[in-house]
């Protein structure tokens, strides 16, 4: 049965001290946390990582995942080409909110070489906390997956 509770996370190298750190603080609060890897400082390829939490989001065996890389930018495109998964690259907390609020992000994608561990970790507790707004957005985000009839 799926815990409520459990996040998926993984990370490239280039983020690998950052995935430690959120992990350490997902245990405080009380998460559950399933790691992926990778699990030291060697080059690695992202797109591994990003595929393992993207799957497993994807099949709805966990509600929200946590994605890492230098730049935040290779874990998003991957992630977003499983469908049902919206991953979200937030920078700051009212992104991180907003991806909440409005996209129901169910991945959090940040770049660990584009912020700080404190930034990151406040980003973080943003975007555990918020729900989705439901009504309007989850109208937009049924269209995802909809091709679009031709424009006029
Ligand atoms: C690794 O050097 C780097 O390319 C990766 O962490 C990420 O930023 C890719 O988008």
């Amino acid at each position: 049965m799926k815990n409520p509770s459990a996040i998926i996370i993984g990370s490239d190298h280039a983020a690998f001290p950052l995935k430690e750190r959120i992990e350490q603080e997902l245990v405080r609060l009380g998460f559950q946390v399933e790691d992926v890897g990778t699990h030291g400082t060697a080059s690695c390829d992202y797109p591994t990582f990003g595929q393992a939490v993207a799957r497993r989001v994807a099949s709805g065996e966990f509600d929200r995942g946590i994605l890492l890389c230098g730049t935040g930018l290779g874990m998003s495109m991957v992630a977003n080409r499983f469908p049902g998964v919206r991953a979200a690259l937030c920078s700051e907390p009212l992104s991180a909110a907003l991806s909440r609020r409005h996209n129901d992000a169910n991945v959090l994608v940040m770049g660990g070489r584009m912020i700080g561990e404190a930034m990151a970790l406040e980003i973080v507790q943003v975007w555990l906390r918020t729900n989705f707004e439901g009504d309007r957005h989850q109208r937009r985000i049924g269209m995802f997956d909809r091709v679009p009839p031709a424009a006029e």
